[in-house]
């Protein structure tokens, strides 16, 4: 295939494969808020992106969809385990989410990352033109951005890390520190959920590697002796809004989150969590939180039922399947307790559902709660609130995400808390339609002004001015 002036370099493709009735291989376009967010950019350039096809040992030829050419990278079982499963989930995301589980060091794990991340990084190499644009995504391939700069000198690197960065106390753990901050560096443009993300990332770099920090600008000292200055900074990621708006006005979708309301037995309120099944996502605090008021007659599964819907994710990591032994037996007790025959206490749902299903499920709750102990963004707080066209419904909000530097109006909780916990879920039951309707619009605005496309376009617009202030030599 020939070279793409534009090339997004992710661990996943934004496609999955699925096959037909009669066994045909098809691809299908991800949930992803990745895919949606960068779509609209591939259609309009001559975009190309790199990524794992999500299964292990496939081997694919690059093939292009829905107009976007893709670069396939293979991933061995081991590749899988070490790089995957092991340095990217048990490693990293862990450390970089403040440690709520141990994270493992395991060198082998390491030199598996370093091997995959050279191959994301040659496939990026291979892939785009003369002068091109390399925006390359989150913490699976924090060394693709010098690998890359090493291999194409004459290429304008951008690097967007979608989780929490650490404080510097914990970040000092990573044995391998120094050459990560190395890597993530040979962008030109860094950006970073919020701007305290930003200024960890700012503190390491000044303490581990002694390069000077202005502002959000570092001057990076190559290998070779030279100077480069390197922009990091906070660009808060969005949603699409559009389909939430167009799915939450669409009929049958209305009389679906009617249908749902009814099979829960029509309850006063109804509760909601939105999760990848992730124990950063504060699952089990709430479920405790809810489970006290319950115990404690504040709340009747006769008025309130709660929903929690847990996507199954990353389910070979220990800490997961811990997790999910965890939680399934928290939910099992109390509902052992406190169901009816025709009522139930948390209906639990360790599934992934099309979109459709989750705005009906939006429209149909008057409560969502986000209560993450840690979360780069949290995208589905973002969802909901589209979603609340008719300014209706309550969203609690953990102050430990970076959706709260933006939804100021929510309910705030520290989900560490779990009496706060159940103050915010007493307050959001009981608040009036027209407080309710009050936060509900500014949360709107918010939301529907700061959308993907104000995302994708502030970052690459960063990156276009870092093209044009050091044009180097080679793309001339
Ligand atoms: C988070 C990460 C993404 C990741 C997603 C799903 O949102 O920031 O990079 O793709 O979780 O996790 P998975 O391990 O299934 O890709």
């Amino acid at each position: 295939m020939s070279t793409a002036e534009f090339v997004v370099v992710a661990n996943r493709l934004p496609v999955d494969r699925i096959f037909s009735a009669d066994g045909e291989e098809q691809w299908r376009t991800s949930p992803g808020g990745l895919v949606a967010a960068l779509e609209p950019v591939m259609q309009s350039v001559d975009g190309a992106w790199v990524g794992w096809a999500g299964q292990p040992d496939l081997e694919i030829e690059p093939f292009v969809f829905d107009g976007i050419r893709l670069m396939p990278i293979a991933l061995s079982e081991q590749d899988v385990e070490e790089y995957y499963e092991g340095f990217a989930n048990d490693t990293i995301w862990p450390l970089y989410h403040d440690v709520i589980a141990p994270p493992q060091y395991h060198r082998e794990w390491w030199d598996a990352y370093v091997r995959v991340n050279r191959r994301f990084a040659e496939a990026a190499a291979d892939t785009v033109e003369r002068g091109g644009t390399v925006w390359v995504h989150d913490y699976q391939l924090q060394l693709v951005p010098q690998m890359l700069r090493e291999l194409r000198g004459d290429v304008t690197i951008g690097y967007f890390h979608h989780i929490p960065f650490p404080a510097h106390g914990l970040y000092a753990q990573l044995p391998w520190r120094d050459q990560v901050l190395r890597g993530v560096l040979g962008a030109d443009v860094i950006g970073f959920q919020r701007a305290q993300d930003a200024t960890y990332f700012l503190t390491a770099v000044r303490r581990r590697l002694g390069f000077a920090v202005k502002g959000s600008s570092v001057a990076v000292v190559d290998d070779d002796g030279s100077e480069r200055h390197v922009t990091a900074r906070a660009f808060p990621i969005s949603i699409d809004t559009a389909p939430y708006l167009e799915l939450a006005a669409r009929p049958d979708v209305r009389q679906r989150a009617a249908e749902i309301r009814a099979s829960l037995g029509n309850p006063k309120k109804i509760l909601l969590g939105v999760d990848r099944l992730d124990y950063t996502k504060g699952i089990r605090h709430r479920i405790k939180a809810f489970g006290e008021l319950l115990d404690q007659g504040h709340l009747s599964v006769q008025d309130v039922c709660f929903v929690q819907v847990a996507s199954p994710s990353r389910e070979r990591v220990d800490a997961y399947m811990h997790l999910r032994d965890e939680i399934e037996v928290a939910v099992a007790r109390i509902n052992g307790t406190h169901d009816t025959m025709d009522h139930t206490a948390i209906r639990y749902l360790h599934q992934g559902y099309p979109r459709e299903e989750m705005v009906a499920l939006y429209l149909a709750a008057d409560v969502m709660l986000v209560t993450a102990l840690r979360d780069g963004m949290n995208l589905v707080a973002k969802e909901y609130v589209a979603t609340r066209a008719d300014n209706r419904g309550v969203l609690v909000l953990s102050e430990f995400t970076g959706a709260a530097d933006e939804l100021r109006q929510a309910v705030r909780v520290n989900p560490h808390d779990i009496e706060g916990v159940k103050e915010a879920i007493m307050t959001a039951v009981q608040m009036p339609e027209a407080e309710q309707s009050r936060r509900m619009r500014s949360l709107r605005k918010r939301v529907l002004e700061n959308d993907v496309t104000a995302w994708s376009s502030s970052f690459l617009g960063a990156l276009e001015r870092a093209r044009s202030e050091h044009v180097r030599p080679e793309a001339e």
